[in-house]
């Protein structure tokens, strides 16, 4: 058994520090609370390493540090959600992504569309990697130089923290992303490793040849095959560095509890900025061992849920976001509020532009049913594309179930959304197409893998419908802007070097002028797109039916068609018939409730003792007596 000190060992070291004669009261009770998780988390994973008391009580430090530190609107602000964790789940929710650049061309820019954003009801901005990076390709800022200075093209850190309290006052919660599986190449800590320094050498996983990086490589995964083969690059002194997604971005070794620390220090750093939501990048990849996949090991589990400890004592305002796009049992893993209390829903995400190809609901329909269920204070986040690729993360076991073989049924859809299948639809480009492994994901905006240069009104309907489900499923929804008023794709990426090599650029283009000034015209695609979607989220957010976490699945009896309920305050039962024809639900099925039914969306009255049909690619939010 590796040597563990005992938790009165600890707290004791802890309370040695200088530093805790200063500690107010409020961060004392935040200790006394949170220190018994940390300690149980960080004790296990560095069983053993000599550092681990040194390291555990300098963490605890920066956190009672970054507390005194916050500003008093912040202060306010942590004693307000620590008594209020449902917050995340309100009706009123709504989230928005950009990138700075593309979107408002600077962080002051970014202000000046507050107005716009008040329009459209957010109440959460996630602005993409906007620290210091690599000049040329930085992975889109998941590269980071320094986690602690804003790109200067963007702007500066104190541009961050004036726009994050302008937000803050108009209702609206900065999310940034806290990308901690590793940094670029140019951060400091890779420089002086470079450089030798035994001390940061130990911040990254080097090897002196490839004998344990071919072990790895036996079970681990190729994220980016266009980039490098396997999850290693070559130094110029011939040895090989972890690098599991480009070969500027290394991966750092969180087996060494100072890096654990060094991290912990950013992320209270930007706490104090004024971030309220820190979507946690990469959650599955930051911890590795021999003869595994090296991701959603259980240290992954046990260092977020030491990072949220921290931050729970430090900055309680701040939540986590997880970013886990991997087997839906792996995605509710993270989703705990003593870990990531909310989530990226990538099962409903894939799922759902699987039953536009398909016309067939039946998979979604098992996601409703079985996969939707969450801790209290948690909240998933519904969206219906990122910024990133889309990947089939279905459980292939649930396919077998309705007699679909999960890697053909992949080909196929990648086939379908890069338009090279008879018949199809939409406009996509292939991601990484691996032709070692056949694995490929697909890319393109919502608009233009929904159809819309091929066919205006169905494209519309399309985009409609996957947002309505966005929009009626439990959890915080988030729009990808642009996407409100149809933007395609975006090809001129392919004429800037850095960004052809990486398709995912076709579908983060620059904010979209033209269209946005259309949004309220009517006869435009832009305006019936923007005003039919501002009809859905005022509904939503007038709805509580739509807040909190219940929802149950509804099995229509009609394959094309999904549904499912939000049971709470009255109830709404939400439709969407994924299929081009009209659809029709037979009246057994509703013979539990009430004859009268009103559609929120529409404003019609249907009898149920009827049935109810649905138009091609229609939904409805019903409310019944
Ligand atoms: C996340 C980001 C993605 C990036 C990767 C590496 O998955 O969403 O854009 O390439 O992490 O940081
Ligand atoms: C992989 C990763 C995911 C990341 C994506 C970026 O799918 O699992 O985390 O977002 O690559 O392309």
């Amino acid at each position: 058994m590796p040597d563990v000190p005992s938790f009165a060992e600890a707290r004791d070291r802890v309370l040695a520090h200088p530093g805790v004669a200063l500690w107010s009261e409020a961060f004392r009770r935040r200790f006394e609370t949170h220190f018994p998780a940390l300690f149980t988390e960080f004790s296990d994973v560095y069983a053993g390493h000599p550092a681990l008391l040194s390291e555990l009580a300098e963490a605890v430090a920066l956190a009672a540090r970054s507390h005194a530190e916050r500003s008093p609107d912040l202060q306010a602000l942590d004693a307000a959600r620590e008594t209020d964790p449902d917050w995340l789940s309100s009706e009123r929710m709504l989230g928005g992504v950009c990138y700075v650049d593309r979107y408002a061309g600077t962080l002051q820019g970014v202000e000046g569309q507050i107005p716009y954003f008040e329009e459209l009801g957010l109440t959460y901005l996630h602005l993409m990697p906007l620290f210091r990076a690599p000049e040329e390709n930085s992975d889109g800022g998941y590269a980071v130089s320094s986690y602690r200075e804003v790109d200067p093209r963007l702007g500066t850190m104190a541009d961050l923290e004036r726009l994050s309290g302008v937000l803050r006052e108009r209702g609206i919660s900065l999310t940034v992303d806290f990308v901690f599986n590793h940094t670029s190449n140019e951060h400091e800590w890779a420089q002086r490793a470079l450089a030798g320094e035994k001390a940061f050498e130990d911040y990254y996983l080097i090897f002196p040849d490839r004998t344990l990086p071919d072990q790895y490589e036996q079970t681990t995964r190729e994220i980016f095959p266009d980039d490098h083969p396997g999850s290693f690059v070559q130094l110029p002194d011939g040895r090989w560095i972890w690098a599991t997604f480009y070969h500027f971005q290394w991966d750092l070794n969180y087996a060494n509890p100072a890096v654990f620390r060094a991290m912990a220090g950013e992320m209270l750093f930007l706490a104090n900025r004024g971030v309220e939501i820190l979507r946690m990048d990469a959650v599955a990849f930051i911890w590795k061992r021999l003869g595994t996949p090296c991701e959603s090991l259980p240290e992954a589990h046990r260092l977020l849920r030491a990072f949220n400890a921290l931050c729970r004592m430090g900055a309680p305002a701040m939540v986590f976001k997880s970013e886990a796009i991997v087997h839906p049992d792996e995605v509710v893993s993270y989703i705990d509020r003593a870990e990531c209390p909310i989530s990226y829903n990538p099962l409903v995400m894939a799922l759902g532009w699987e039953a536009l190809a398909t016309r067939d609901a039946r998979l979604l329909q098992l996601a409703f049913d079985r996969r939707q269920a969450l801790p209290p204070g948690c909240a998933w986040v519904n969206y219906v594309r990122s910024h990133d690729d889309i990947g089939w993360t279905f459980a292939d076991e649930e396919a077998a179930e309705l007699g679909i073989h999960g890697g053909d049924h992949r080909r196929f859809l990648n086939r379908f959304y890069v338009g090279r299948y008879p018949g199809s639809f939409a406009e996509g480009e292939p991601f990484q197409e691996n032709p070692r492994t056949g694995d490929c994901r697909i890319t393109g905006t919502t608009a233009s893998l929904a159809g819309l240069e091929r066919d205006e009104e169905r494209g519309i309907r399309r985009i409609l419908l996957l947002h309505s489900i966005a929009l009626a499923a439990a959890g915080i929804p988030l729009l990808y802007l642009g996407d409100e008023v149809g933007q395609l794709n975006d090809e001129s990426f392919r004429e800037r070097p850095a960004e052809a090599v990486d398709s995912r650029w076709i579908h983060r283009p620059f904010r979209p002028d033209a269209l946005y000034a259309q949004r309220h015209d009517p006869t435009t695609v832009p305006g019936r797109l923007f005003e039919r979607l501002r009809h859905l989220i005022a509904l939503r957010k007038r709805t509580p039916a739509f807040g909190g976490t219940a929802l149950h699945g509804f099995w229509t009896d009609n394959p094309h068609v999904l549904g499912f309920v939000r049971p709470d305050a009255g109830g709404v039962l939400v439709f969407a018939n994924m299929s081009d024809e009209a659809q029709t639900l037979a009246p057994e099925r509703f013979e539990a409730m009430g004859a009268d039914a009103l559609d929120l969306v529409g404003g019609g009255r249907s009898n149920l003792r009827e049935g109810l049909t649905l138009p091609p690619l229609g939904f409805v939010w019903l409310v019944t007596d």
